[in-house]
């Protein structure tokens, strides 16, 4: 009995379990390079006002000590406008939830197994063979429109307002969680940008800041000339408030400091206009004083843009100060969410409540930091109960039970946990 409860496995189990796993994931990974049918992935919002819908996600890892549920059945919206924070403690799948909206999830391991990721996409409309429709210059020729033509005799292309070429566009809701690779990479990049912890592991360290954010210019807006490249990457440097921006667009990442870094990865995520900016942990590796600046800054350039952010931290001080929408995750699990007000002002999960105590405050009076007690259940055997039930100091006769449904109590507020009932906040 000892021996079952054991986390180690033995040699033939792991073998047994690889194998296993080869096969799941040669299906997975098969699917992701099938022939792209855009009516596989075309779907509908069920909220209008909203840019992404999370239904019902699972990203899971295929380890060979058994499967990591990373992301465990994830249901939030990100609402067009507005910034969304994702809070929690290290390894409960924040990450892995952004990083599955991206497509990003590294495989083979790595995989979207089930659920679906809604997203508001601006689609290239294309013609029978698949190909993108251009729009091109025209003019009036006795009283007939015609298209203007270059000194070769080709037609001109007509350009959009970041000086790319211009094509027709639907407003369409895809299913990122069912699109093919090949079709996910006209979105990653140009219609959803990402902003990591680490500048310097994503800035290239050879290359000039300038190369490199013209670099994603020219990958993601078609036809654009060296001229206007430099021009935009200039104007963003400078709308991240860089003082220079001609000087740093010259510079090696090497020159600068790491708030500065932090300001050029922010340039380079608003290059193409996204439609929602993810920010994973965008001030962890920051001193305070640079964290507050950058948060400044993300709020700013919020007013600016018309998109919306996905703000994921551990830090429920930084969400406090962003977002509009907070969700809390636990063991990849969503526990509780609501609005920032909902997840501040009134905290309902004994988790979110022990988060809360544990966050330093600047009149503080408190003395020592409040530390949750316990550890987050082994992520490849987790309980069928609550999976906070070992470290709940709240815990009574129901939590044996099954794993707790998310309820909403209000109708911005839900929570999952046996002490709250639908539509009311009173303890049962
Ligand atoms: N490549 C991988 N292979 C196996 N397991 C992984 C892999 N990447 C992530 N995981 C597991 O998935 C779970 C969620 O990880 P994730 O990176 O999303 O956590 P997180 O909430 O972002 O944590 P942090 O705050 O530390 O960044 C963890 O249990 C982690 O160990
Ligand atoms: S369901 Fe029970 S064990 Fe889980 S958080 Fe709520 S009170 Fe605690
Ligand atoms: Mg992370």
């Amino acid at each position: 009995m000892a021996k079952e409860k054991s986390h180690y496995i033995s040699g033939r189990e792991s073998r047994r379990i690889a194998k296993n796993n080869r096969k799941v994931t040669k299906e997975f990974e098969k699917k992701k390079k099938r022939k792209n049918v855009e009516a596989e992935y075309l779907t509908e919002m069920k909220d209008p006002n909203n840019i992404i819908e999370f239904e019902n996600l699972h990203t899971y890892f295929y380890t060979d000590t058994g499967t990591v549920k990373a992301v465990n059945g994830v249901t939030f919206s990100i609402p067009a406008g507005s910034t969304v924070g994702v809070v929690g403690e290290s390894g409960c799948g924040k990450s892995v939830t952004s990083l599955s909206l991206m497509q990003l999830v590294q495989g083979p391991s790595g995989q979207i197994v089930d659920g679906s990721i809604r997203f508001r996409t601006n689609a290239f409309r294309r013609d029978q063979k698949g190909e993108k429709i251009p729009v091109y210059e025209t003019e009036e020729v006795d009283g007939k429109t015609v298209f203007k033509k270059d000194k070769k005799g080709k037609p001109i292309h007509k350009k959009n307002e970041l000086g790319g070429n211009l094509y027709e566009m639907d407003e369409k809701v895809y299913d990122i969680a069912k699109m093919p690779t090949e079709a996910m990479r006209s979105i990653r990049g140009r219609e959803i940008s990402m902003i990591f912890q680490e500048p310097m592991t994503s800035l290239n360290p050879v290359f000039t800041i300038g190369n490199q954010l013209d670099e994603v210019a020219f990958l993601h807006i078609e036809g654009i000339s060296k001229k206007d490249a430099k021009a935009r990457s200039i104007e963003m440097l400078q709308l991240v408030g860089i003082a220079d921006p001609e000087g740093v667009y010259k510079k090696y990442p090497h020159e600068l400091s790491g708030g500065m870094r932090q300001r050029v990865m922010i340039a380079m995520s608003l290059l193409c206009n996204p439609r929602l900016i993810i920010a994973d942990e965008p001030t962890t590796a920051l001193d305070v004083t640079i964290q507050a600046q950058i948060l400044d800054l993300l709020r700013e350039i919020k007013g600016k843009i018309n998109g919306s952010i996905m703000l994921i931290t551990h830090d429920l001080g930084v969400v406090a100060e962003m977002a509009d929408y907070v969700v809390v995750m636990y063991a990849g699990k969503i526990i509780e969410m609501g609005t920032a007000e909902d997840i501040f002002d009134r905290p309902l999960h004994p988790y979110t409540i022990g988060l809360q105590k544990s966050k330093p405050t600047v009149d503080g009076e408190v003395e020592s930091l409040y530390c949750i007690p316990g550890f987050v259940p082994n992520p490849i055997n987790m309980p069928n109960y609550c999976y906070f039930r070992d470290r709940c100091d709240k815990c009574k006769r129901e939590c044996a039970g099954e794993y707790p449904e998310l309820v909403k109590v209000t109708d911005t507020h839900s929570v999952s946990c046996y002490l709250y009932k639908p539509q009311n906040t009173e303890e049962s």
